[in-house]
């Protein structure tokens, strides 16, 4: 979907702000993802917390990919959309014991476990109900994403995962616990990687440890690596799927894996972000001392990633074919970080004008909120308009 191609017309009568999702290439990232993960066996789990729209969740399921969940409403919400549970996989590193007793009833495939406590609590509960819990250690293999400092989490300061360092504790401690059963490692090291050759020094560090339980004579079916291949914000029309050839390539490339192990991923962002994006009217148009302000109906109530990260988001007026002029776009919160764009680009905007926030596909609708007592904006699909 381009401006080019964007159906202004068809979507003209729709209150803003609202998503609107293109279809054809959602699906056409998913053919490009299945074909790229089948070339070497690897199994995807789409990470749901991008992305849970019930349409989209039923679209990826009926592919054929499992799912990763990071609370108990994710796996009830991947479920309900036709992922099976037998390919749902569970991290997060504040489990509660609801959530887990959920995710044993239905017989999930792995838990991805982030610390002692956790991994006996899983224990214990498996155990009352009779059951045997596959899980999977999320290792933190202390990797440098090169990514917002929000949104990296494989260093050894971040919250998630087991420290190296305590691997023979947790060994040891694992020999005692019966009802859970080690089926593999688990990593993530961030998100919005744009460099895939970030994931080279994963890789090793994966080879290392493999090693690591290789002597210990533990075997590992199953190694996890995460998510986080990036998207190109800046030029969406440029590259509307990510290199997932080079993605997969190089983990091909640089993982050692054993006889029988299989790799598993978790891409989120990759798969819908530039399916999707966020409509919004120009509601006026300021002028300030020295610059001009488009103040839209959209804030960061509908689309955070600006105020939170700093986040780049392509706009684009919809409605306009006038000379380029430049802006800041802003949202009506009451929050000065409330702003979308600071000196922008756009074709000369007037009020009512039409524009359109690419890339919003992924982590937009999803972290959506009220604040302010505002609507939630309502998705729309390009193959039901
Ligand atoms: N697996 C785990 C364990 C994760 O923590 C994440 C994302 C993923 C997979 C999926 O990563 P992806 O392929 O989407 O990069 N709200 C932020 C992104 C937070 C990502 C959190 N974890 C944003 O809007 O940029």
């Amino acid at each position: 979907m381009t401006k080019g191609n964007f159906p202004v017309d068809k979507l003209k009568g729709i209150e803003t702000p609202f998503y609107y999702y293109d279809m054809d290439l959602l699906k056409k990232t998913l053919k490009i993802v299945k074909e790229e993960t089948k070339k070497y066996g690897f199994i995807q789990h789409y990470a749901i917390k991008a992305n849970a729209n019930r349409r989209i969740l039923e679209l990826i399921a009926s592919e054929g990919f499992g799912a990763d969940c990071v609370s108990g409403n994710e796996v009830k919400v991947a479920v309900n959309a036709g992922f099976p549970a037998s390919k749902i996989v569970f991290a997060g590193v504040g489990k509660t014991d609801k959530e887990i007793n959920l995710a044993l009833d239905l017989n999930i495939f792995c838990f991805n476990v982030e610390s002692l406590p956790e991994l006996e609590i899983i224990n214990e509960l498996a155990n009352k109900k009779g059951k045997l819990a596959r899980v999977a250690l999320r290792i933190n293999p202390n990797v440098d994403a090169h990514t917002h400092e929000y949104i990296t989490t494989g260093l050894n300061e971040n919250k998630f995962g087991f420290a190296m360092a305590h691997l023979d504790e947790v060994m040891e401690k694992l020999k005692s616990l019966k009802s859970v059963k080690l089926i593999g490692i688990h990593f993530h090291i961030g998100s919005q990687i744009e460099d895939v050759q970030v994931f080279g020094p994963l890789c090793k560090r994966v080879n290392e440890l493999q090693t690591y339980f290789e002597e210990k004579e533990v075997k590992l079916e199953h190694i996890n690596l995460g998510g986080g291949l990036g998207i190109d914000y800046e030029n969406p029309d440029a590259c509307p799927v990510p290199d997932f050839a080079a993605y997969f390539a190089l983990f091909n490339e640089n993982l050692k894996l054993g006889d029988g192990q299989i790799a598993h991923f978790e891409l989120g962002r990759s798969i819908v972000a530039q399916s999707g994006v966020l409509v919004t009217r120009a509601t006026y148009v300021k002028h300030g001392e020295n610059k001009t302000f488009v103040i839209v109906d959209a804030g960061m109530t509908d689309l955070i990633r600006p105020a939170l990260y700093q986040a780049y988001h392509k706009i684009e007026n919809v409605s306009s074919g006038l000379p380029l002029a430049k802006y800041d776009v802003v949202g009506p919160i009451c929050e000065s970080s409330d702003v979308f764009a600071k000196g922008c680009e756009l074709n000369e905007t007037r009020r009512g004008d039409m524009l359109i926030l690419r890339s919003a596909g992924a982590y937009g609708e999803i972290m959506a909120s009220q604040y302010n007592c505002r609507e939630l904006p309502k998705p729309y699909y390009s193959d039901k308009i």
